[in-house]
């Protein structure tokens, strides 16, 4: 997945961020970290240790943050600059980590610019390893890593599996992908707030009704504004699962992603995991109806002749039908896509299923609801005046949902 339409916003803008990058191949995927960074409205100052500079120059990086490049610990900026920089952060995040710099940076070393910088700043640091995998699973590279994050509170991030440098081999040792990256440092950046530590639970997708062993009943729900729920819930800090029905999108980082068919499965997933639940959110376009006797093989035309006759039969509704199993206390939030009386239809769906809060959503026109990268909602609660929204993408629909949610938990 990569991040496209980027545009300056939370919680990214505004924000100075030092990126800090070590020699590893993995060093080239920065370059597109930071200008990530940049164009989500963050100030960048990208700080290259040596060896990071015979992987990729520094000016790669000035020509996507637009600043410069900081090489040297004693430049013409002064001998300070590692205090200003550790000062002015609000995260330092180093991608990728090598062994070297985890060494250097779990003995306290104030070798380079960037290790300077990291003795400077009490902001939150991330760091994201990346080396051949023989080399991660050493002992001292674990004890280096269980001394950064237990004893110094840093975050790790990955690294994961997958190919490394050409030639070797695929266990764990790859650094997470840039728009994980980007996702780390922006949890990070998240000030707690009523959703830190919080568990939430998001229902996201289609779900898809066998008719037979490759066809299915299903609708065309692409699951992004359930996927950007999740993501934006866990950078507020919450544990996230997301209970998916088949969809395109990569797994939202940090969260526990259980992939589901079918309204069934779907109801089985949130009836296991809802008693443990403070905020559930049923975003998931679910059929309302499933064949009732899908055939085990492939139904053959040359069978079944002219006409084909597929009796339905309705399914549970996820969010009414587990609704016994919601903790006392929790918080329950519906989606209701409309195409006519919005307000209304939406009210009656929030009293019906028992939420607290419903997402009334404009099934008409080009904009709105499915297979596009916007939404036009109005926020309803019980007791609160209707919250009718602008056009808005839908990472910025999650973050409107999120901060309604997070005003009727009240204070952190
Ligand atoms: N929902 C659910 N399980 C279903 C159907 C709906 O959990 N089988 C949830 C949706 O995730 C959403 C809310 O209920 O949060 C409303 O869904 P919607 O499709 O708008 O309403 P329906 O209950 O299907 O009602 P209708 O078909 O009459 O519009």
């Amino acid at each position: 997945m990569s991040v496209v339409g980027l545009s300056p916003r939370r919680p990214w803008k505004g924000r100075k961020v030092v990126l800090g990058v070590t020699g590893g191949i993995a060093a080239y995927k920065s370059v597109q970290v930071a200008r990530d960074l940049t164009l989500l409205g963050a100030d960048v100052d990208v700080v290259m240790s040596r060896s990071a500079r015979e992987f990729v120059a520094p000016l790669s990086f000035s020509g996507v943050t637009g600043r410069p490049t900081l090489t040297e610990l004693f430049s013409v900026d002064g001998a300070a600059l590692h205090i200003r920089l550790g000062r002015d952060a609000d995260v330092v995040c180093v991608a990728p980590a090598t062994a070297d710099f985890l060494a250097r940076a779990a003995h306290g070393r104030a070798d380079d610019l960037l290790t300077t910088t990291l003795l400077a700043t009490r902001a939150p640091v991330v760091l994201c390893p990346a080396m051949n995998d023989r080399m991660f699973s050493h002992r001292q590279v674990q004890a280096n890593l269980a001394h950064v994050r237990d004893g110094l509170g840093y975050t790790i991030a990955g690294p994961s599996r997958g190919a490394l440098a050409v030639g070797e081999a695929d266990g764990a040792g790859r650094m997470i992908e840039p728009w994980q990256v980007v996702e780390q440092v922006g949890r990070a950046l998240e000030a707690p707030g009523s959703l830190d530590g919080c568990t939430v639970l998001v229902t996201a997708g289609p779900t898809r009704e066998a008719v037979d062993a490759v066809r299915y009943v299903g609708n065309r729900s692409s699951g992004r504004q359930g996927y950007a729920l999740a993501q934006a819930a866990w950078r507020r800090g919450a544990d996230v699962v997301l209970v998916s029905g088949p969809t395109s999108l990569a797994d939202p980082e940090g969260v526990r992603t259980v992939r589901v068919e079918s309204a069934r499965e779907m109801f089985d997933a949130v009836w296991e995991d809802l008693p443990s639940v403070d905020v559930s959110i049923f975003a998931a376009a679910v059929a309302d109806y499933r064949p009732e006797d899908p055939s085990a093989g492939k139904l053959k035309r040359s069978d079944v002749g002219d006409e084909l006759t597929v009796r339905l039969t309705v399914n549970p509704d996820v969010a009414s039908g587990t609704r016994e199993r919601r903790k006392d206390g929790s918080l329950a939030v519906g989606f209701a896509l409309e195409t006519d009386d919005l307000l209304e239809n939406a009210r009656a769906k929030l009293d019906r299923k028992g939420f607290d809060l419903i997402v009334a959503n404009e099934a008409s026109g080009p904009d709105s609801g499915f297979e596009v990268a916007t939404n036009r909602v109005t926020i309803l609660t019980a007791d609160r005046a209707p919250a009718a929204l602008p056009l808005l993408s839908k990472t910025d629909v999650a973050e409107a949902v999120l901060d309604a949610i997070e005003a009727l938990r009240g204070p952190a």
